[in-house]
């Protein structure tokens, strides 16, 4: 496991950026696993940027996205797929028969779930799967005591998982109490992974992840386990 302190979120947001345009430049057609939520946003930017001044290309790059609200349709300014497109997809050369985003208003989510997995997995899986950490060490949306072997599927949202996104709704949307997202078992098939974590309200729980006991009391954990895994701090949240 390679640790990356920086000075900021700025820092943190560019390097975890370049390391995605290694990758694309290395790969042009890779398969990514993208975040959102805040901490991402700023790399989001610096991705754009890349491509406005003509750096790198996502024409053939595939993007898989972590995780998804259930019950939000697209089209709601709180769905990850807004997000995506609002942060991201609408200003670079991504495909849309590029983009997978998990539907959280699909009709049968188990199929939803097992046409993720298949789709992911006729591109040849992950190569670098891009992760936030939420305050009580979920990745994508797998909370804690969630099975290391889990593939997608759907989730319930914790409390402490519901009371802090549930500050980031944007308008009168009732905050979604359930989501689908890929699973421990799913993520870990990146052949790469980043970490992301900014901001003191991580550094308890990153020092948890990272130096505690692995165990699936803390989701984040199972990373000590994979041999292909950047952790990029900011100092606030590595307590440097
Ligand atoms: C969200 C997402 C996670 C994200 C995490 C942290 O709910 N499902 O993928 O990493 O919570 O979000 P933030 O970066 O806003 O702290």
């Amino acid at each position: 496991m390679k640790i990356i302190v920086t000075n900021n979120l700025e820092e943190l947001s560019l390097q975890a950026a370049n390391l995605i345009i290694e990758q694309i430049k290395t790969k042009p057609n890779s398969v990514l696993g993208l975040p959102t939520g805040h901490t991402p946003l700023i790399m989001y930017q610096k991705l754009v940027q890349a491509y406005v001044t003509g750096q790198v290309s996502f024409a053939q790059v595939k993007t898989f996205n972590l995780d998804e609200y259930v019950g939000l349709p697209r089209t709601s300014p709180d769905s990850f797929y807004t997000y995506m497109r609002q942060n991201f997809f609408d200003h670079v050369d991504a495909k849309p028969e590029n983009i997978f985003v998990l539907d959280g208003t699909a009709e049968n989510l188990a199929d939803e779930c097992a046409n993720y997995e298949r789709e992911l997995e006729n591109y040849g899986g992950m190569d670098l799967a891009i992760l936030g950490i939420g305050q009580d060490g979920h990745i994508g949306f797998c909370e804690p005591g969630t099975s290391w072997q889990s593939r997608t599927m759907v989730v319930t949202l914790d409390q402490t998982t519901l009371e802090a996104n549930a500050k980031d709704l944007a308008n009168s949307s009732v905050m979604p109490k359930e989501a689908i997202t890929m699973g421990l078992g799913t993520i870990m098939e990146a052949r790469q992974i980043i970490l992301l974590a900014s901001g003191e309200s991580k550094r308890e729980i990153v020092n948890k992840a990272l130096k505690g006991e692995a165990s699936e009391a803390v989701p984040a954990s199972i990373l000590q386990t994979h041999d292909n895994v950047t952790i990029i701090l900011d100092k606030e949240a590595s307590g440097q």
